[in-house]
Parts: C-alpha cells; sequence; structure tokens
C-alpha cells in the first residue's frame, strides 16, 4: 500500500543549503531544495512558488513589490537565510501580509572577523603582497620594502553600532583601537563601554584612522557614504565594508583610494554582486573578498536552522522570532 499523502507544509528553498539544514528540511517538510544550486529567474521562481507555503531565500532573490504581488496566493511566508533583508520590499511584503524574517546574531562573529581581516588585510596590503610572491615579484627583504600601516592603537570609527558592529568593536579593542561610532541612537552604557557616540556621521569621520560599516542598507544608507564624507576623513584613512555595496558611492570610493586620499580599502560586499564596479579591480589599494562574511560550516548551519527555526514557528501558529514583516 502507498505511504499517507503528506500534510507537511512545501517550502520552496532556492539555493542549495548545507547538508544539516537539508536533512532537516528535508525531514520536516515537503521541501523543493534546487539541488543544482542555480539562481532561479523571476518566472522560474514564481512558477516553482505555485506549489509552495513558504519561500526559504537568500540575498540573490529580489523579492520587489512586483514579484511580491505576483507571488502565487498559496505562499504565506518568506523566510530568509541572511540577515540583511534589503532584497525584500518589506512594505509590500507587509501589505500582501506576507510574513518576512531574517537570520540575526547566528553571523555575527562570522562578520566581525571578516571586518577585522579586512581592516589588517588592507592596513598591511596583504592583498597586494600576496600577488607580488604568486607572480614571483618578491626580490629582496628590504628596510622600506611593501610598508603598510597599523591598526593597533589607532581610532575605529563604526558606521551602525548594532550586532555585528558591537562585535567589531570588542574585537578592535584587542588591538587597542580607540572605538568610535555613529548610530541611530547612542548604546546603552553598559554595551558602549568606552565607545564614543557620535550623533552625526560628519562629526565622527575627521576622527576615523579606520572607518567600518555595519549598518544596513535602507533608503536612508544607500551612498552614504559619498565623496563628500569621504572628503572628512583624515587622509590616509582606511575604509572598510562588510554591509552592504549599496552604502558606499563606488565612483568617489574609487577616485579617493586613486588619489591616494584613502590609503586603503577592504571590501566584501560590493554593489551588483558579482558583477563590480570594474575600477576596483585595477586598485592595488583595494583589498577585495566575494562576500565572505557570513562564509563558514559554522555559521552557515547556525543560519540555516535559524531559517528553519522561524519556518517551524510559523506552521506550529506561532510569532516567528525574527519576524521582519
Ligand atoms: C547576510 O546575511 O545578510 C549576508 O550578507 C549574507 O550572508
Amino acid at each position: 500500500s502507498s505511504a499517507p499523502a503528506s500534510k507537511s507544509p512545501a517550502i520552496l528553498v532556492t539555493r542549495r543549503l548545507p547538508d544539516n539544514v537539508r536533512s532537516r528540511l528535508a525531514r520536516d517538510y515537503s521541501a523543493d531544495l534546487n539541488e543544482d544550486d542555480g539562481v532561479l529567474s523571476r518566472d522560474e521562481l514564481l512558477r516553482r512558488a505555485r506549489d509552495a507555503d513558504a519561500l526559504l531565500i537568500c540575498p540573490t532573490e529580489k523579492m520587489s513589490a512586483e514579484v511580491i504581488a505576483a507571488l502565487p496566493e498559496r505562499v504565506k511566508m518568506v523566510s530568509c537565510f541572511s540577515v540583511g533583508v534589503d532584497h525584500v520590499d518589506l512594505a509590500a511584503a507587509a501589505e500582501r501580509g506576507l510574513i518576512v524574517t531574517n537570520t540575526p546574531d547566528v553571523l555575527s562573529d562570522a562578520t566581525a572577523e571578516i571586518a577585522i581581516l579586512l581592516m589588517l588585510g588592507a592596513a598591511r596590503r596583504a592583498g597586494e603582497g600576496e600577488r607580488l610572491v604568486r607572480a614571483d615579484r618578491w626580490h629582496t627583504w628590504s628596510p622600506t620594502f611593501h610598508l603598510g600601516t597599523e591598526i593597533t592603537g589607532k581610532r575605529l570609527g563604526l558606521v551602525g553600532m548594532g550586532r555585528i558592529g558591537q562585535i567589531t568593536a570588542r574585537r578592535a579593542r584587542g588591538f587597542d583601537m580607540e572605538i568610535h561610532y555613529h548610530n541611530r541612537r547612542p548604546l546603552d552604557a553598559e554595551l558602549a563601554g568606552d565607545a564614543v557616540y557620535h550623533e552625526s556621521l560628519e562629526e565622527m569621520l575627521p576622527l576615523c584612522d579606520v572607518l567600518s560599516i555595519h549598518c544596513p542598507l535602507t533608503a536612508e544608507t544607500t551612498g552614504l557614504l559619498n565623496a563628500e564624507r569621504l572628503a572628512l576623513l583624515p587622509d590616509g584613512a582606511i575604509v572598510v565594508n562588510t554591509a552592504r555595496g549599496g552604502v558606499v558611492d563606488d565612483e568617489a570610493l574609487i577616485a579617493a583610494l586613486k588619489s591616494g586620499k584613502l590609503a586603503a580599502a577592504g571590501l566584501d560586499v560590493f554593489n551588483n554582486e558579482p558583477n563590480i564596479h570594474p575600477g576596483y579591480r585595477e586598485l592595488e589599494n583595494a583589498f577585495l573578498l566575494p562576500h565572505l562574511g557570513s562564509a563558514t560550516v559554522e555559521t552557515r548551519d547556525a543560519m540555516g536552522f535559524r531559517a528553519v527555526d522561524n519556518l517551524d514557528a510559523f506552521f506550529a501558529g506561532k510569532e516567528p522570532p525574527d519576524r521582519v514583516a
């Protein structure tokens, strides 16, 4: 006799997730796991969504107001495998009554590590040095060869002091950095510690030897780091971005790196990934990574479990813990 028809909710998973997460989804849901990991086109996503009660999506799936409006009625929830939700039009989701969740906390350590890696890599010209060794262009040790600057004891400015900004500050204190931050509001004293709050970015920028971006991409933060604001940084400053490329004006950052106004930049995120502004590739003083902030075995498992926890709560009739719309 055949097995009884499955009553478990149907989930469309848009990308191939870590094995542990796939096993859990396959056990508890009727899941379309997109095993080949191709990025689904808008039409393919909408077609496969016809058989889904919920979607588990990644930042590669752009849920614009238009896509949300075209979603089959059956789809009630979108669980994002990311903390950033700039790829989802939250207002359109709320209007349609579509529940949206994200995966905060679990990737904060991994992302803060990459922020520190970028600071060090940019300051010590690690990418450039690595390229030199690989190309057999390293000729001798010399007292004046390939000098960078230290981050130890320098002033660090954090744009955004949420979960990731706070952990980055904690790690940076290990390098005796002096911490400044700009945030929508000051942190409680015990969280802020010795970090100095600046109500305006303009006031903070002249004090930053290293600037690290940790705010979400929203209408207010799009293009926040433009030519005028970059000009306020001290000469020879370093800019690091592990948040979203859209917070930075590419033309302005490239110009500041070219002119020597900035010593270097360390970038893990870009506008229009992976088709980044070609200007970055030509700059020796740009230390570039392919959006690796949360890319560890531990963190990707934890993100997946958190995304499934949110689905579990929703289908158990409870409020999903990480609801953002
Ligand atoms: C996020 O979670 O928003 C990252 O950018 C993807 O790991």
